[in-house]
């Protein structure tokens, strides 16, 4: 009798090549597994093949169920009994959930007025003590790692290496599915851990023999919070792509390394070149992401009206979190909700929408 394979979440589709203790236990929500999409629009523009690595169609909507299935299941395998986070949002999110799977209590510490409604909402539903802090998110990155040091509490921000072994299986997913790595591989960069995830999976797949080779790595960050491009932190990081308002990445020098050994590079990109790709992806390929996730293919289209070329080459770009993370900025940068009201009637709605 044939069975048809289901996807049984990360860490039991790739324990094996994972870096935690043997008897940890899978706290899963299924993630993982998630669609890599071919873009006949930016395979177009670039001549070769570029593919679209859509982690939104994770359970909560964001790569960082990825680092998160790990970092619980490891504090349970531990022995916690409560967890914290800093977080632009989605971190927070995924924590909650994965929190709450566990049985523990998730601690969030965010910098108040700039996460997403939908982001605090999930946070919230999930039961976590949401703590808006007067700072930015490196002060609740400084706050989570003290809190975690003198209280009996997990961190689980990607300071913890745990996080970034559940980050790599992205990559091997990459090369499960086209049999290799690409050239190249594009994706929006905030704290840095998600870069230096990819690169670890990368540089693990090649080892194994299971990719001929790595790619170069290229990330983007928004001009007003790009600490990375300029070479320094930056004290007061500002960008409506929230999810990486950063001015001082925890993975700084992991991100740097892979960097520097893939032969890739940081370039930053305007707040509209950001907002101006999330609304083309929505368009043409019907793919739906929030303003930070939109980072590599902005990044793409700068590079190639920059003279770069990707032709003959194989693109992935990891587009980080979904739409519906952030509708807010959507509706206000794209136009409001129409104002036309049509009676309840066919032609009237025919000659609305301009079919007659
Ligand atoms: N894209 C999205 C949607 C994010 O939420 C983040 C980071 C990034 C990209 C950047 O990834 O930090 O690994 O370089 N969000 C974190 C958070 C900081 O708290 O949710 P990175």
């Amino acid at each position: 009798m044939s069975t048809t394979h289901q996807w049984r979440g990360l860490i039991e589709e790739y324990r094996e090549l994972l870096d935690i203790p043997a008897a940890t236990p899978a706290i899963t929500l299924g993630e993982g597994g998630t669609p890599l999409v071919h873009s006949e629009w930016l395979s177009g523009v670039t001549g070769g093949d570029v593919w679209i690595k859509v982690e939104g169609a994770n359970p909560t909507g964001s790569f960082k169920d990825r680092g998160m299935t790990a970092a619980i299941s490891v504090a349970v395998h531990e022995g916690a009994k409560a967890c914290v986070c800093a977080s632009t949002g989605n971190t927070s999110a995924s924590m909650a959930a994965y929190a709450a799977k566990a049985g523990l209590t998730p601690i969030v510490l965010v910098p108040d007025g700039k996460i997403s409604a939908s982001k605090m909402a999930q946070a919230l539903v999930h039961g976590a003590q949401v703590l808006r802090v007067r700072g930015n998110f490196d002060d609740c990155l400084k706050m989570s790692r003290g809190l975690a040091e003198h209280y009996p509490v997990a961190l689980v921000n990607s300071v913890n290496p745990v996080r970034l072994e559940g980050q790599k299986t992205a990559s091997f997913e990459v090369v499960d599915r086209l049999g290799d790595a690409p050239d190249f591989h594009l994706m929006p960069i905030g704290n840095a851990g998600n870069m230096s995830a990819y690169w670890l999976g990368y540089t693990q797949y090649l080892a194994a023999g299971k990719a001929t080779r790595t790619p170069v790595m290229r990330a983007f960050q928004a001009e007003g919070a790009a600490p990375l491009v300029l070479g320094r932190p930056v004290e007061h990081p500002e960008t409506r792509a929230t999810a990486i308002r950063i001015g001082n990445p925890a993975s700084w020098k992991l991100a740097e390394a892979a960097k520097a050994a893939s032969g890739g590079r940081f370039k930053a990109l305007s707040d509209d070149q950001i907002l101006a790709a999330q609304a083309e992806l929505a368009r043409r390929d019907g793919i739906f992401v929030e303003p930070a996730s939109a980072a590599g293919v902005a990044g793409l289209l700068a590079d190639v009206a920059a003279g770069d070329s990707y032709a003959g080459k194989v693109t992935v770009i990891t587009v980080t979190g979904h739409g519906l993370k952030d509708t807010v900025t959507a509706l206000e940068y794209f136009g409001e909700v129409p104002d036309v009201v049509v009676d309840a009637d066919i032609d009237a709605a025919a000659a609305a929408a301009g079919l007659i």
